[in-house]
């Protein structure tokens, strides 16, 4: 048990970083590590992250009882391994469902891979397995040597250094068995293809094949078995490796590709490839006189030729000449010797570095789960990708690697702190903020659109003109000079001008200053192959090379990503991946530079301490407690050493613990306890308890039997606990979470959409569209609307209209041709007479007729004259004669052309429409009007007085006939009329309590209208 080795603490250090008592000293921190490497102790913890540092020699701690031993075993209950993190991993994904990842970072020469090869291994072995998961665990496993022998290579760091990046899925089925696998790939190193440096070789591929192949293989290929005789494997000159067998690996290969799923065919294809890469490597340019290049030897031609299934001609030619369209037309122009070659190399690397992904496809097809009917899969992803590299000369491929690492940094102190935080609030314990340095300002100055370093080198790869290395560095002054991680010779102080050459730049990395030379940025960032050598491959027979040349690739005018936009591209991808799984970490260490054995180099240790930012890491996890335990865990072990718990507490565990801690006296400030665990704020507090027990042993005796026989039944009820309590932190976490996020988003409410603010954003609009759906409005006249939040005004806006629009249009639709005809006359009144006149309003609900006397109430003689003139309304009036204002029973008739005043049988005035001057009425609550006719008319005997019952409507029908709508003068006070002959009568209204028509004594027609409620 950890707690067991707590007392072996001074020989061998502490195997949780987190119990070092000065937990801010470096020095302590690396003679903790020393300490224990000594011993080969080579794995530390810093809380539940894994500290590795490479032995550099076989330790006998991966055994199959090794595997057995870490098996459904807690975290700290063994000592420190990778197949603890393995399993726990592989725990948590069984029980809380969650998919997890291993991160597994660290310099070249630190033990990644070889890390990731070991908890695959553990899988394979300690996983529950059947016929068809045993084919896919070995395909698993033998993924490795195929990628090995193709993305690794020797380099002056590591014998076996991985030249690519790789994050390799392991899906589980429900019953935790591995059925299958994914593989994602990471920026290939294609330039080793065509150049190494010294002491390096090129991938271990060509070597093996060359050492390994058998005759027959090798005389079809037409290679010969010496590296030295091939171009491209000599520049490092060191084609022999001491720690390679390049032939027993070359079985070990030829194995593996079988096992993946290759046909001989594929295989056949594959190596026509790899062996044509050599033969171009060695094709030689001549022809320095001319100028031109051209190909001395064709016996490389043929054989290329040959291997890849392309016409020689069109092939040679390809390798001398540049196409370029000018006015439309194809020329061949021919390259100079320095081109040509650069070329040739360009073709080496893309054939190469295309390959390689095909083949991580292929063995991608060979691992897919095909079993579609059950998808419910749980995942565990091993990130084993290239560590923070700094060289005395560094380009591009540093630049891209350094970047990532920047990325992976940021993920890590963002899941770290976040974890941590979030444990904290699910104990109930307060948080205190800790500093740390948070090192997005340096990933925004690399990828940052528009502004950051890759856009930059992106726009002088894309401009026309004269872009060089030198202007992109320029450019980088002018644009990100002022930021302060960046730095250029022009741009340093004195002292840094000494260390920094005129054609680098530097960044001021999170784990240290790196100097980018800028030579050869813009054609690896553009990685350009010309037109026509993509045309030959496109050509080729070879079946591979024809899935990785595209013709679509050729009539496609868009320019494909640049190098460092694809590769940032990818990394955001894998961000995402990450941050959707449970992240667990194994952070690795090299302990010398000359791959020896029990070395222990602390300038190179404390370098890489710093940048993998260990300290920090464990800052965070010191900044409130050093030690936390479950109260189980911690109750079932120090028990023995208070009177009241020993030897069973029957009450809460929180109580047990409590009373537990205050017999040991632990003052308030040393210890907390949360909800399920205890923390205990400085180790000093837990060493003292630890020595205590040991004294309590001894007088107890060793391993009391009570103890061991309930020891089964404990270890299940803790289990079981465990599992439970886990459960219910998580639901507490995600209800943290939420809450937290709502609060952050409320915060963040009236800035741009972020991050911060998205989901609170998201769920207000949500929750609006929700209860607006429940209220929207009924029909045309319901005005109301619910409130939108700020971010939806406009599109609150949009939805009311159209709903306006939607209601009216379903209205109209529904509108039959009377209503209609209703509506309109019923608006006409209104533009009439709303607002003017006090009995309008009484007038609004009741409906218009068509007419009010029908045919049986109108004089058949009256019928009669009007002859074939049809009749439109007729209505019964009162009319008041001109000198007496007697008040005489009439009826008023329109027609199409006229208004006719009836009595019983005659026609007693026609008053056409065209003659018809206007009409006068009071604005009170009375149904007087007047028609007015001219005055020198001789045939009407003045203007007529008439009082309808309906005035509204009779007017309303008067103006629509008579087409006078706007000759409806509404009168206050009075109205004067013509009586004939140039005299006038006038009519008085004014309020009052009934209706009364009278002669006054003025001789005034008085009119006293009722007062209504209306206005
Ligand atoms: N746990 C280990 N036990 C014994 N030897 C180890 C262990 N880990 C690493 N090594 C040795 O160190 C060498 C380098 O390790 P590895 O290839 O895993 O490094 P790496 O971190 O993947 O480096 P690179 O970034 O260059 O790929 C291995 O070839 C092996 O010899
Ligand atoms: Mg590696």
């Amino acid at each position: 048990m950890m707690e067991s080795a707590l007392t072996a603490r001074d020989r061998v250090g502490v195997q949780d970083f987190v119990l070092l008592e000065n937990h801010t000293s470096e020095a302590a921190f690396i003679e903790n590590l020393r300490k224990r490497f000594k011993e080969n102790l080579i794995y530390t913890y810093i809380g539940s992250v894994l500290v590795s540092v490479n032995p550099y020699k076989d330790l006998e701690i991966y055994t199959k009882n090794h595997m057995e031993r870490y098996r459904g075993v807690n975290f700290y209950e063994v000592s420190p391994h990778l197949y603890a993190v393995s399993d726990n991993s592989y725990r948590s994904m069984r029980t809380e469902r969650k998919d997890q990842c291993i991160l597994i970072s660290g310099e070249s020469g630190a033990g990644k891979t070889e890390a990731s090869k070991k908890i695959l291994q553990y899988y394979a072995v300690t996983c529950p397995a059947s016929e068809h998961v045993q084919t896919i665990k070995d395909r698993l496993l033998q993924s490795n040597p195929v990628l090995e022998a193709f993305g690794n290579a020797k380099t002056l760091r590591n014998d076996n250094s991985s030249r690519f990046g790789k994050y390799m899925d392991i899906q589980f089925d429900f019953k935790g068995a591995p059925v299958g696998g994914h593989i994602i790939n990471y920026l290939l190193e294609k330039s080793r293809v065509v150049h190494q440096n010294h002491g390096e070789r090129n991938f271990h591929i060509f070597y093996q094949l060359i050492e390994g192949g058998e005759e027959d293989l090798l005389r079809r290929l037409g290679l010969e078995r010496n590296p030295q005789q091939y171009q491209y494997l000599v520049k490092g000159n060191c084609p022999k490796v001491s720690s390679i067998n390049d032939r027993s690996d070359w079985k070990v290969v030829r194995k593996a590709l079988t096992v993946i799923g290759f046909s001989e065919d594929e295989v056949e294809e594959l190596l026509n490839i790899i062996a044509s890469v050599l033969h171009l490597g060695n094709v030689q340019y001549g022809g320095e006189d001319s100028g031109n290049a051209c190909i001395t030897s064709d016996t490389q031609i043929k054989y290329l030729a040959r291997l890849l299934g392309v016409n020689g001609t069109v092939l040679t030619e390809a390798l001398t000449h540049k196409k370029i369209i000018a006015k439309g037309e194809e020329l061949m122009s021919p390259l100079n010797l320095e081109q040509a070659s650069s070329a040739r190399d360009a073709l080496s690397k893309a054939v190469y570095g295309r390959t390689f992904t095909w083949l991580v496809n292929k063995i991608n097809a060979s691992l897919a789960y095909t079993d579609d009917s059950y998808k419910n899969w749980s995942v565990i992803g091993l990130l084993d990708i290239y560590g923070f590299e700094v060289f005395q000369n560094n380009s591009f491929e540093q630049f891209c690697i350094n970047y990532c690492n920047e990325k992976l940094q940021q993920l890590f102190i963002e899941l770290t702190l976040k974890s941590e935080q979030e444990e904290y609030e699910a104990e109930g314990i307060t948080w205190e903020p800790v500093q740390y340095f948070n090192n997005k300002i340096i990933c925004d100055l690399v990828e940052e659109k528009f502004k950051g370093i890759i856009s930059i080198l992106d726009e002088e790869c894309l401009r026309p003109g004269d872009a060089s290395d030198i202007t992109f560095l320029e450019k980088l002054e002018d644009t990100v000079g002022g930021h302060p991680h960046f730095v250029t010779h022009k741009l340093a102080d004195g002292k840094t001008r000494k260390v920094m050459g005129r054609d680098e730049f530097r960044l001021l990395h999170y784990a240290g200053e790196v100097n980018y030379n800028v030579n050869g940025f813009l054609d690896k960032n553009n990685d350009l192959l010309f037109r026509n050598l993509k045309e030959v491959m496109c050509m080729s027979e070879n079946k591979i090379l024809n899935q990785c040349f595209d013709r679509e690739e050729l009539t496609d005018k868009k320019r494909p990503d640049t190098a460092a936009t694809q590769f940032k591209a990818s990394l955001a991808k894998l961000m995402e991946i990450l941050m959707s799984k449970e992240p667990s970490y194994i952070r690795c260490i090299k302990p010398n530079d000359s791959k020896q054995a029990g070395r222990f180099d602390e300038v190179l240790i404390r370098h890489q301490v710093k940048y993998l930012g260990l300290m920090e890491n464990l800052r965070v996890r010191r900044a409130g407690f050093a030690y936390r335990r479950r109260y189980e865990v911690f109750l079932q072990r120090y028990k023995s050493l208070c009177p009241d718990t020993w030897p069973n507490w029957r009450g809460k565990l929180a109580d047990g613990v409590a009373t537990l801690v205050k017999h040991l006296g632990y003052k308030p400030e040393e210890y907390k306890l949360g909800r399920s665990k205890i923390f205990i704020r400085f180790p000093k507090t837990l060493f003292a308890t630890e020595d205590a027990l040991e004294t309590r042993k001894h007088s107890l005796g060793e391993s009391p039997q009570h103890v061991l026989l309930s020891l089964p039944t404990i270890g299940i009820q803790a289990w079981w606990r465990g599992i439970l309590a886990r459960r219910r932190a998580q639901r507490r976490r995600q209800a943290a979470d939420t809450i937290r996020r709502f609060i952050k988003g409320f915060i963040y409410r009236h800035q741009e959409r972020c991050p911060e603010n998205e989901y609170f954003l998201d769920y207000v609009r949500y929750s609006f569209l929700m209860k607006l759906r429940r209220n929207l409005p009924k029909n045309v006249l319901d005005k109301s609307w619910p409130t939108p939040p700020a971010a939806l005004t406009e599109a609150s806006e949009h939805l009311r209209k159209m709903c306006m629009q939607n209601m009216v249009w379903t209205y109209c639709k529904r509108i039959s041709p009377e209503w209609k005809h209703q509506m309109e006359q019923k608006m006409i009144a209104s533009e009439i007479f709303k607002d003017k006149k006090d009995n309008y309003p009484q007038s609004v609900p009741k409906l218009f007729v068509s007419t009010r006397l029908n045919g049986e109430e109108i004089n058949p003689k009256v019928l009669q004259a009007l002859g074939t003139e049809k009749m439109k309304y007729a209505v019964p009036v009162t009319k008041y004669d001109r000198k007496g204002y007697k008040a005489r029973p009439r009826q008023l008739l329109l027609t199409a052309n006229c208004a006719i005043i009836v009595e019983e049988a005659k026609l007693k005035q026609r008053i056409d429409y065209k003659a018809l001057k206007g009409v006068s009425v009071s604005s009170l609550s009375d149904g007087l009007f007047v028609l007015h006719v001219p005055s020198d008319d001789n045939k009407q005997k003045g203007d007529v007085v008439l009082q309808s019952d309906h005035v509204i409507e009779t007017l309303t029908k008067v103006a629509i006939c008579a087409d006078k709508i706007n000759n409806i003068n509404i009168n206050q006070g009075s109205i004067t009329f013509t009586v004939g002959q140039g005299k006038e009568g006038i009519i008085d209204f004014t309020p009052g309590s009934e209706l009364l028509v009278a002669k006054a004594k003025n001789g005034h027609l008085s009119v006293t209208a009722p007062r209504l409620n209306s206005r």
